[in-house]
């Protein structure tokens, strides 16, 4: 007989979201556009040509939807600000609409017993800044600690946890070197001096953060435990690859003040010097460090999978979600093992973890079966508490996302909410992983079983 979960009494229950997300109404009281509405508004970017411009129209339901929050129990809210409401040109004028926005969804989550956790940058980065060179112009770091100090002022007495950046890899990869993402561009050369810059941002605004009062100060990555597909050199020296460019890539420079060496070899001839006192202001420890995981995978040499020369190997034995990402709950576990063996203690949150996949049309009272996405959860929580019994020291878990939303260039068709949003009437109607969620977090996990 296995004793029964139980997570520790203080941690904390979530659910994350993101500004260009669910905010909608992107360009309302005085905010600046973001590169984000940009690249949606141009065609061909998104599938079918969706936008955020009303998603879940959370900007203005905002006190309706905190009230599901509470409905589900939820003792945190992870939200970004976006960057070109509170400072419409990116730098400079401050426009009080935009941040009187964040200030009231603070105080509403307050009075709801639910600790805000800010993110100061998820992705939308003010086009201003992007006419400027956006993440290649050095000056960013600047422009970034200038936007957290603002911010921090106005919010800091209040909110519990701030994180400077949203999964710089996915930016860098998306956005610099695939085109896939906001700005869209395919380049190589610029790829790591975005990275470069990102980094540095971040170390100039955890500076920021704390020298205006911010309680706690921490980096949110995604990481993707890789595994090799055989023992064969080859497939382990490109599994050592893609690790290092997906998951050690800023944590290197973080924790231990350098890129790792496979970078140099991956990018080749595009990869440039940088200056060593860089690394003065990007090495810094962090009181917390975000962790976003949703699949692992297996990979094996392939020359022609650019750029790290590694192609992943489907598992057809697995389920996969809709993004076909695989289900794989035991790497979740592992992941977090591999941090605290390779960075030592700091203290974790997961602040994002969760699945999309297809739901059925929903019926006015009735709750929503997602059994896929109940399965996901229940699976990984396990995982979750399984780690923290091996020694991983993690004191939140945020579920992405508390409801449906705008998924990037994916759009709206893929669904990762517990409650499920309908697009055409904003009705949100709760899924049965809402209420286990609801269930896990009322028992304390015990809910989970054994
Ligand atoms: C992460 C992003 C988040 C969301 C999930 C599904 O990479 O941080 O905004 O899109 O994936």
């Amino acid at each position: 007989m296995t004793d029964s979960i139980r997570f520790p009494e203080r941690f904390l229950w979530g659910a994350a979201t993101s500004a260009y997300q669910v905010e909608g109404s992107p360009l309302a009281d005085g905010a600046g556009a973001s590169n984000w509405h940009r690249f949606a508004h141009t065609p061909g970017m998104t599938a079918n040509g969706e936008t955020g411009d009303v998603a879940c129209d959370h900007y203005r339901r905002m006190p309706e939807d905190v009230a599901l929050m509470r409905r589900l129990g939820l003792t945190a809210y992870r939200f970004s600000l976006a960057w070109g409401r509170v400072l419409p040109e990116g730098t400079g004028r401050v426009n009080a609409a935009g941040l009187g926005f964040y200030d009231r969804l603070v105080d509403q989550l307050l009075a709801a017993g639910i600790a805000p956790n800010a993110t100061l940058f998820h992705w939308d980065l003010p086009a201003a800044l992007e006419d400027r060179g956006g993440w290649l112009n050095r000056d960013i770091a600047e422009w970034f600690a200038a936007y957290a100090d603002t911010v921090v002022r106005r919010l800091g007495d209040r909110v519990a946890m701030w994180a400077t950046l949203n999964e710089p890899w996915v930016v860098t990869d998306g956005g610099y070197l695939h085109g896939t993402l906001a700005p869209g561009h395919r380049s190589p050369y610029e790829t790591p001096i975005a990275s470069h810059n990102l980094l540095r941002a971040h170390g100039l605004g955890l500076r920021a953060i704390r020298a205006a009062g911010g309680r706690q100060a921490g980096l949110v990555v995604n990481l993707e435990p890789k595994y090799a597909a055989s023992d064969r050199p080859e497939d382990q020296a490109a599994t050592r690859r893609a690790e290092a460019y997906m998951n050690r890539q800023y944590l290197d420079p973080v924790f231990l003040g350098g890129y790792p060496a496979e970078l140099a070899e991956i990018y080749g001839e595009a990869w440039p010097e940088f200056p060593a006192a860089d690394f003065d202001v990007i090495r810094a420890p962090l009181d917390f460090l975000g962790v976003n995981y949703y699949t692992r995978a297996v990979h094996r040499h392939e020359p022609r999978a650019w750029p790290v020369g590694a192609g992943r190997v489907r598992q057809p034995q697995h389920t996969y979600t809709s993004m076909d990402w695989e289900v794989y709950p035991q790497a979740f576990t592992d992941v977090l093992l591999w941090v605290k063996a390779r960075y030592g203690d700091c203290p974790l949150h997961i602040t994002e973890n969760g699945s999309a996949f297809y739901d059925p049309p929903t019926v006015e009272g009735e709750e929503l079966a997602d059994p896929l996405r109940v399965g996901y959860l229940r699976d990984h929580l396990r995982a979750l508490h399984r780690a923290i019994a091996a020694g991983a020291d993690v004191r939140g878990y945020f579920a992405w996302s508390p409801l449906d939303n705008f998924e990037w260039s994916a759009g709206y068709a893929k669904r990762f909410g517990l409650i499920h949003v309908d697009f055409a009437t904003q009705r949100r109607t709760f899924k049965a992983s809402a209420r286990l969620y609801a269930e896990v977090i009322r028992t304390h996990g015990a809910a989970l079983g054994a």
